[in-house]
């Protein structure tokens, strides 16, 4: 098996209807191509296609047991590929396109590879909310398999550059569509047995998910020790390399801090380093910002990264669960 792109030269390509043309032709050759969505750059291959799925695994060192989500032009072409009840269906009318998976048991004759499923009978399902992402799945016209492109444990990328600092050499292509938008993953949301669960906080507020359905989300289910219940939630899956130390009430002058909202933390004018994720105290501006900021203070030198305290509001439950993954070591 080939473990990279056999080109192995990654082009960075404009967003530009050329560059969306490229893209789409190095994905219908079986390669892999990074691009923009609302929410973090996905590393894409043609879902249907086993060795194309594999190069996503090798270039982010991923364990081979974790499914991948396929992302769909359109609400029409991922309701084929799965079955909806009325749950899902209703959450797929209120916030596709948008920063929702959910997971739903395959279709009988679904065209996705096993490898992309990691053998599980349920796929996860997206359309992103992003003009590139949808003119270059429009473009390919198959289902475009893509995690994070960030190398496996990283912090997501939410520029291309970012992308490139991980994945450059690895992939063949990334589609360059600036910073994105809303800076945190997709929420999921697992529809597969009459009572919806949620998998991972993310870009859709629980609070706007309950008042769609009607009903509270049950938690994730907890699997037995090691199986795949909630895969993708690695506890270190979000670390960097510096330790992160959350709800500080104060900085040490060898810390890097970051910060949120007006009010000063004693101690932040002498860190090492500070970013402040949203001086208003903005959570949409905080998720936007988490990851670009993770990576900045990364670098710093700090012996650690003291975080300070952040709501657990509206996307703020997302931004908590990714600093809280942060904070735990392998
Ligand atoms: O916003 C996002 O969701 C981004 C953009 C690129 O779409 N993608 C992303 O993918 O965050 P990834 O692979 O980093 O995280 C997807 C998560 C993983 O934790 C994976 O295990 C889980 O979704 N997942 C995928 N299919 C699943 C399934 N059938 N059952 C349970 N979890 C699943
Ligand atoms: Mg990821």
């Amino acid at each position: 098996m080939t473990v990279t792109d056999p080109a192995c030269r990654t082009e960075h390509l404009p967003a530009s209807p050329a560059g969306i043309a490229r893209a789409a032709a190095i994905l219908r050759a079986g390669g892999t191509a990074a691009f923009p969505t609302e929410t973090v750059y996905g590393l894409g291959a043609d879902a249907t296609d086993g060795q194309a799925v594999a190069k996503i695994y090798a270039a982010k060192g991923r364990p081979q047991f974790n499914p991948l989500i396929a992302h769909t032009a359109d609400t029409a072409q991922a309701m084929a590929l799965g079955v909806f009840d009325a749950q899902a269906r209703r959450l797929a009318e209120a916030f596709w396109p948008g920063p929702l998976t959910l997971i739903v048991p395959a279709a009988a004759n679904c065209p996705v590879s096993d490898l992309a499923r990691a053998g599980l009978p349920s796929l996860g399902l997206r359309v992103p909310d992003h003009p590139v992402a949808h003119a270059l799945l429009t473009a390919f016209g198959r289902p475009v398999c893509a995690p994070s492109a960030n190398r496996s444990g990283h912090v997501s990328a939410t520029t291309a550059e970012h992308v490139l600092a991980d994945l450059d050499g690895r992939i063949g292509a990334v589609l360059d569509g600036g910073a994105t938008r809303v800076g945190v993953e997709s929420t999921i949301i697992a529809c597969l047995d009459g009572h919806p669960a949620l998998l991972r906080a993310g870009g859709v507020p629980r609070q706007a998910i309950e008042a769609a359905l009607g009903q509270p989300l049950r938690a994730r289910p907890h699997g037995e020790k090691g199986a795949v219940v909630a895969p993708g939630m690695l506890a270190s899956h979000y670390a960097p390399r510096t330790i992160v130390r959350l709800d500080a009430t104060r900085i040490d002058r060898d810390e890097a801090a970051l910060l949120f909202g007006p009010a000063a933390l004693p101690g932040s004018e002498t860190a090492l380093a500070a970013v402040n994720l949203s001086p208003s105290g903005n959570l949409h501006e905080a998720a936007a910002n988490l990851f670009a900021a993770l990576r900045r203070l990364d670098q710093s030198g700090a012996a650690a990264i003291a975080v300070a305290p952040i709501p657990a509001d509206g996307l703020g439950e997302a931004i908590r669960d990714r600093l809280a993954r942060a904070a735990v070591r392998e």
